[in-house]
This record gives C-alpha cells, structure tokens and sequence, in this order.
C-alpha cells in the first residue's frame, strides 16, 4: 500500500510526475552524519559552535544552534523568499531535486533563513544536510553539509559598515580558530542575491588559496520577508560547506569516504580532534568508457543528467565521470561524446563481471533517458 511505498523511499513521497529524486538520494535522508560524534563533519560543525559560542563570545551573546531542521522545503523558502530570480539556472531541474514542482531537497541551508527570523530569532547557526545534482569527482557528492550563520542588529546603533565590520571580523577569527593563527586570509566580492554587499572568505592552506565560505549584509527584502522593518533592523549572515573543510583539515583525499562504513576510516577519528587521515590501501579501480552521439539540438544534453543516472545505477561504486572525448562529425554536424567511468569502492574490491554488469545498466539507462545514440 501507499504507506510501504513511503517507508521505502525514507518518508518521501517520489510518485509525483515532476520528481527527479531518485532512492539513492532519498536514502540520504536522515542519515544525518552530522550528529555522528566521533565523525569528522560533527567535529568540524562542534568546533564551528565552540568558536562563536566561546572564544567570540560576551555571554549574553550566544548564538541557538538548530540542527534538526528536515531538507525537504518549499521552492518558496529555497528560493523565491530569498530573491533568487525565476530563470536562475539553480531553480533548472538539472542542478535541484524536485520531489513536485513546488517541493524540493533544499540546496542550501539558507532555505531556513526568512523562517527562523519569522520565529524572533536573532543569532543562530543552523546544520544540516544539504542536496544538489552535480558532477561526479572526489569533490562533488550529491549530498554534503551546510551550516548557516545569522546575527540581527538594531539600526539605530549600526551601520552597514559595522555590521560588514563584525562579519568579517568574526569569519576571520573563525578560520583562524580552524586553520591556525598564522593563516593568511583575504575577502573577495561576491554576489548573492539574498546579500548586499557580498563577500567570499578564502584561506592561504598548504599553498593554495581555498575558498571556505560566502556572507554578506542582509538584503533588506529578506529582513522584509520575515515580517520586520528593515529600517529598523539589519543583519548579516553566512554559508559554509562542512565537507569542503573536513577535506582540507583532516586530509581526507574522496568526499565518499565520509559515507562509507569502513572501520579503517572511523577508528581514526576521535570527537573534537583534528588529525591526518592515514589512507589505507586503496581497492583498484575499473575504468570504463562510453560514446554516443548528442540528439540533433546538442544543447538538450546536460552532463549533471548524465551523472545522475550513473549515481542511480553505481552508487558510491562511482569515482569519478569525465568527459575525455568530444567532436562533431564533419558531415553530419553531430556531436559525440565519449565519457569514462571511474569505478572503485571505497570497501571492498570488485569484480569485473559486475562492473560490466552496472556498465550495461548504466549504457541503457543513458539512451533511454538522455535521447542519446549509442556508439
Ligand atoms: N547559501 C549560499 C550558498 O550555498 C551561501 C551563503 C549563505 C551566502 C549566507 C551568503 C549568506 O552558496
């Protein structure tokens, strides 16, 4: 019946025509390995707390940290409350999951920003799992962490300056706390629509500048949204990705490892404590490649589809998808794309004959969704 349709998909509902959330993703849904304790994203989320709480703190100063929030939200909190434009590509159905036209997995954990300021909060950091369809590689898994910061000011002894000044000021302190006192930092501009001005950290670490996280001052349509005067009231506010910083700080070299169950990777990890991760042998990989010509309209054809029906059939078995070939036939016009598949668990080795297995799945499932011709 409808109920065990639901238990299946983790408490969603995949039937609508619109949804594009595949079981793959819906069983990422209240995994929440951000309350893991000994896992290395609640390390990084609880340092993150202990900073504003502790070190940047006067007491009466705290900011309510929120980390039980659901990831399924409407396109109106995802979005339109915060001013992201209609056509903006983050609303195409290629980088969101829909489960209806107007349900999504959130993107971001600003999707909770206009709520939580309707509820008379005024400082508070907020975690949680947060989902995009993206390209496949050791960087981008369809589902990492998030956690948001935000901090009201009264006007009437703030300016936008102060308030930029405390932003940056506080960042500052915190990628210091993170990366060491000595680490350089420099601000770059940036735009987002929800903030004015907007603003990106980045972290001079092991000779390369990292970016770690976005901010700004409030929009004063989204103080507006939440039902306040923004004559009155201001603001500024944060986004920072947990894996992005888990990566670099404990060298963990596959986003995927956070998800795994091996035991070679958790025993190395203790509560509150940042280490180097001892990479254990590496199972082989499984190399395969795949060609076929684009429809007619080549611009139809988006690689993130692609990855998704490769996560669909492969799981965490996929590495990495690349594009290692394109050209267009001198005659025909037509493009053709051959991609390779990189197949490797993080757990056990496998087999040729079950890779091949996912490989013809994967070929299959490719025609008959992405309207491309096999070579
Ligand atoms: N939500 C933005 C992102 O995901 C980050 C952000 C949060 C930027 C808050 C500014 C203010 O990229």
């Amino acid at each position: 019946d409808s109920k065990d349709v639901l238990n299946a998909h983790h408490g969603l509902d995949l039937s609508d025509p619109y949804c594009n959330v595949s079981e793959h993703i819906a069983s990422r849904v209240g995994v929440n390995l951000h309350h893991r304790t000994n896992h290395p994203l609640c390390t990084i989320k609880e340092l993150i707390h202990d900073y504003w709480n502790t070190t940047n703190s006067d007491n009466n100063n705290k900011f309510e940290l929120i980390q039980n929030l659901h990831p399924v939200v409407s396109t109106n909190a995802n979005f339109d409350l915060l001013r992201i434009p209609q056509d903006h590509v983050s609303r195409q159905k290629t980088d969101t999951y829909y489960l209806n036209p107007t349900t999504v997995l959130r993107c971001h954990t600003s999707a909770h920003q206009v709520d939580l300021l309707k509820q008379h909060k005024r400082q508070f950091l907020v975690t949680g799992d947060v989902y995009r369809r993206d390209e496949i590689d050791a960087s981008h898994y369809p589902v990492f962490h998030q956690m948001e910061g935000v901090k009201l000011f009264d006007t009437s002894d703030n300016t936008e300056e102060s308030i930029q000044a405390d932003l940056q000021h506080g960042l500052e302190g915190m990628a210091k706390a993170l990366f060491g006192a000595d680490t350089p930092v420099r601000w770059v501009d940036a735009y987002f629509p929800f903030t004015h001005p907007s603003l990106e950290l980045e972290v001079y670490y092991q000779d390369d500048w990292l970016e770690v996280l976005g901010c700004g001052v409030i929009h004063p349509d989204i103080i507006q949204n939440a039902g306040m005067d923004p004559s009155q009231t201001s603001g500024w506010a944060f986004g920072l990705g947990l894996e992005r910083l888990a990566m670099v700080l404990f060298a963990i070299p596959d986003i995927r490892l956070f998800w795994s169950t091996d035991q070679r990777f958790h025993k190395q990890f203790q509560a509150g404590t940042i280490n180097t991760f001892q990479p254990y042998s590496k199972y082989p990989p499984c190399l395969k490649d795949m060609s076929f010509w684009l429809a007619p309209d080549a611009n139809a054809f988006c690689e993130n589809d692609l990855s998704e029906v490769v996560r669909e059939v492969a799981g965490d078995l996929v590495e990495q998808l690349t594009l290692i070939d394109s050209f267009v036939h001198p005659k025909t016009q037509r493009t053709s794309h051959c991609y390779r598949i990189t197949y490797r668990s993080m757990d056990r080795s496998l087999t040729n004959q079950e890779i091949d297995a996912l490989q013809e799945q994967v070929r299959t499932l490719t025609q008959d969704r992405l309207g491309v011709e096999l070579r």
